[in-house]
């Protein structure tokens, strides 16, 4: 718990300082960025998310292809409840966003060939990015074989993979997984402007990561982690009480104690 926490905090600060860096450095650099003349340092007022959505793809697609030497394809609809004949955009950080579906569509494409190792046709990675008053939704949905219940905390903590540890310094590509970071990270990421990443899974299908974020820019404030007396104590408290007993952790002498009477 402990270790989480402050890994949690200390890529949350992280993120910020790159976030004010980045920014100061693009600004005061006077420059205007050549390939987003729009953009005001690294956010873009303007974010074509759907756009977003397919450079995506196409990264996570070549990694894939270098390493299974196929890949599924993209099944992408958009659904813009204001004007349904408007793109979509957003005021946020596109690198933000564009690392988040990264992540996902990684996950996404190794679940979905892992678990049709069997079959020549694939399914495709199914992405809908909805707008509404309020939020921004982007739901992916793999045909992965999904995840078991059980397992679904394990996913957001950091290091849990299920993928051998990629040897680092030895390849001359990324790896596809095996870090275990992709999710614990890309859900700060929605976090840090007061969004959300969840996943919902049935094992036997597939996976749905949707990633929520604010359709309002008055609504994307920077989410910053605390860290005073309070936060501290917290940090070091072992273990919460459980709500539930779960049979198995059970101290031994208990149970022999109740099989007795
Ligand atoms: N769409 C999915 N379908 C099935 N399992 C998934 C899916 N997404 C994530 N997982 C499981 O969650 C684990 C953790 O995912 P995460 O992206 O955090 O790490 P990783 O993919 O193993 O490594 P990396 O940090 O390199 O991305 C994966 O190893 C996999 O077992
Ligand atoms: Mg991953």
């Amino acid at each position: 718990v402990i270790v989480h926490k402050t890994a949690t905090s200390s890529v949350e600060v992280r993120i910020s300082i790159r976030m004010l860096i980045n920014q100061h450095s693009l600004v005061f650099d006077g420059a205007a960025n050549p390939i987003h003349p729009n953009t005001i340092g690294s956010i873009d007022p303007c974010c074509d998310v759907v756009q977003v959505v397919r450079d995506a793809y196409e990264s996570a697609k070549m990694l894939c292809e270098q390493y299974y030497l196929t890949s599924p394809s993209l099944d992408l609809k958009e659904l813009n409840l204001k004007s349904r004949t408007q793109p979509i955009h957003l005021v946020y950080v596109p690198s933000h966003l564009y690392h988040m579906l990264f992540e996902l569509f990684k996950n996404a494409m190794r679940a979905t060939i892992e678990n049709h190792k069997d079959s020549s046709d694939l399914p495709p990675i199914e992405v809908l990015v909805a707008i509404g008053g309020e939020d921004l939704s982007i739901k992916m949905s793999d045909k992965g074989g999904g995840v078991p219940f059980r397992k679904m905390e394990n996913l957001f903590s950091y290091m849990y993979s299920t993928a051998p540890t990629p040897t680092v310094g030895q390849q001359d590509r990324a790896p596809l997984a095996g870090f275990g970071y992709g999710l614990p990270i890309s859900r700060l990421y929605a976090q840090y402007f007061q969004g959300d990443l969840q996943l919902y899974s049935m094992e036997g299908h597939g996976t749905d990561a949707v990633i929520h974020l604010k359709a309002l820019s008055t609504d994307s404030v920077e989410r910053l982690p605390v860290y005073n007396k309070t936060a501290k104590r917290n940090y070091k408290v072992s273990q919460a009480a459980d709500d539930w007993c779960v049979p198995s952790r059970e101290p031994l002498d208990m149970a022999v104690y109740r099989l007795a009477k």
